[in-house]
């Protein structure tokens, strides 16, 4: 089976707005997804209702052949599934080795940090999750310290330390100059193998280049949905874009 999450008639309301309106989508199995769409269009509130963090007023989710429509958000990490917020979470006060150790550590129960997990394995798990962001000399460091770009980064090596199979990724690039967007693409690339990955941005460019599929969201509706050729020659892609944005 070539699906790591197929969502169908996904629908979540607050109250009487409705944020996503009977939303489809597939990721595939080591595949980019990228998800775009205008400000308010549901992206977030998408991410949220597929990490578990709010649960949809209707549809299903179904993750790596299993129906987690209902699970909890600690099930659905356990099952593999991580998620890196739109704002930005790392303790300030923690090192950055600390802050990735709290990251795994949750991800795990007592029973197997007590039992099977050495702290050896534990340090090697962190230290190679912080390599891949470049972040491997600065572990020793405060997180505070950090520029926002890193910190982003910092972020990502939380979520990805837990080895999951679908990262959900909230613009990890916001705030981030031209040339530490340029970096993330590059850093994000090799994830490939070994996970999905499910992100939202607004720099259109930096989808293009990252991604294999994109969804357009638009009022909480799937606009658009096809390979990145399909959908830089979509006219509907176009329209919501120099109509709303
Ligand atoms: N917790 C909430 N309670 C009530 N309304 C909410 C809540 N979260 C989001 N909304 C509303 O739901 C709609 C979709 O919001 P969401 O944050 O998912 O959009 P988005 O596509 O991520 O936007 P942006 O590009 O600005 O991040 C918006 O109208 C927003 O105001
Ligand atoms: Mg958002």
């Amino acid at each position: 089976m070539s699906d790591m999450l197929v969502v169908s008639q996904l629908t979540k309301r607050y109250g009487t707005l409705q944020a996503l309106d009977g939303v489809d989508l597939v990721v595939k199995r080591n595949s980019f997804h990228g998800l775009i769409g205008p400000n308010g269009s549901g992206k977030s509130t998408f991410l949220k209702a597929i990490a578990g963090a709010h649960l949809p007023s209707s549809g299903t989710i179904c993750f790596n052949g299993q129906d987690i429509t209902d699970a909890s958000s600690y099930e659905r990490a356990r099952l593999g599934l991580s998620l890196k917020f739109q704002i930005t979470a790392v303790l300030d006060e923690l090192s950055v080795y600390d802050n990735v150790l709290l990251a795994v550590q949750a991800s795990n129960s007592l029973w197997s940090l007590l039992l099977s997990k050495t702290r050896l394995t534990l340090k090697d798990q962190v230290m190679s999750a912080l390599d891949r962001f470049q972040l491997a000399d600065r572990a020793d460091e405060l997180a505070g310290v950090l520029s926002h770009g890193e910190q982003q980064w910092l972020e990502i090596a939380m979520a990805l330390a837990i080895g999951p199979k679908l990262l959900l990724l909230d613009e990890p690039t916001a705030g981030m100059s031209p040339e530490e967007r340029r970096i993330t693409g590059e850093l994000l690339r090799p994830i490939k193998e070994e996970c999905s990955l499910l992100i939202v941005e607004h720099d259109l460019d930096f989808i293009r280049e990252i991604s294999d599929e994109i969804t357009l969201l638009d009022q909480g509706k799937v606009l658009d949905t096809g390979t990145v050729e399909q959908i830089q020659n979509s006219t509907k892609a176009q329209q919501a874009y120099t109509t709303r944005v």
